[in-house]
């Protein structure tokens, strides 16, 4: 059963002043299911990481509202922001900001750690975790010592830690050979259907188009008609 678990309504976002002002989100709706893997496709500018930064709360937009998990967000203080986000949404940056100095289990457990959890119950949980994206083997290595697809794992499982059910992941296959990205979007695929998340994945590589239920196509700041549902 899928449901709707964001909606956006007339969201707009606009940087800079005068000469300089860009219209990186004009107004946008938009609605995002539960149990589906959704891609975000587009054009480099066309305004992706915009629109899954106010997703994820990390960016205010200038009008319209954000509701999540039927919440709104909007007027919610930066506090509550914070809380409501460290148990609702797991995001897998680009550039996924592994701690270098920490082992993979300890980058996973870190936002258990975070939260207040006791860390032997944390690192039980990072290992089931670890185990999923099938790196419980390598958990006392570095990130440094991985591979980009398995370190793009880690990201993964540090997303996935608090449950969230909402994931974002800011184009994951993108520094991976066909191999690796196809065994990562069958993972977040998995994912959306086995534990019922909504998973969003910005892209540019209409190599893994297929594995999405449904693609929403950006360009020059807006979502563009045509919607392609599996
Ligand atoms: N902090 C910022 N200040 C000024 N302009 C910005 C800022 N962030 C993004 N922009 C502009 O907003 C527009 C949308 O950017 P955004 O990063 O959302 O695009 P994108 O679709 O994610 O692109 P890419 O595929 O290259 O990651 C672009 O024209 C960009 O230059
Ligand atoms: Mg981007």
């Amino acid at each position: 059963m899928s449901s709707v678990v964001i909606e956006c309504k007339s969201i707009k976002k606009t940087y800079g002043v005068g000469e300089y002002k860009v219209e990186a989100l004009k107004s946008t709706n938009l609605e995002i299911y539960s149990n589906k893997l959704t891609l975000l496709v587009g054009p480099s500018g066309s305004g992706k990481t915009t629109l899954i930064s106010i997703i994820a709360t990390i960016l205010t937009p200038d009008e319209g509202e954000l509701i999540l998990l039927k919440q709104s967000m909007n007027g919610m203080s930066e506090n509550d922001k914070a809380h409501f986000r460290c148990n609702n949404i797991g995001i897998v940056f680009q550039s996924l900001f592994l701690i270098p100095s920490l082992t993979i289990a300890e980058n996973v457990t870190l936002p258990l750690i975070v939260g207040g959890m006791d860390e032997t119950k944390a690192f039980a949980k990072a290992m089931k975790l670890l185990d999923q994206v099938h790196l419980a083997h390598r958990s006392h290595s570095s990130p440094a010592q991985l591979s980009k697809g398995q370190q793009q794992r880690v990201a993964i499982a540090r997303a996935m830690i608090n449950d969230a059910p909402i994931i974002i992941c800011d184009e994951p296959t993108s520094a991976l050979d066909h191999v690796s990205g196809f065994e990562i979007m069958e993972f977040l695929h998995g994912l959306s259907q086995n534990t019922s998340k909504a998973v969003i994945v910005v892209t540019h590589d209409p190599r893994i188009f297929s594995y999405a239920d449904r693609i929403v196509p950006m360009s020059d700041g807006e979502i563009t008609s045509e919607e392609t549902h599996k």
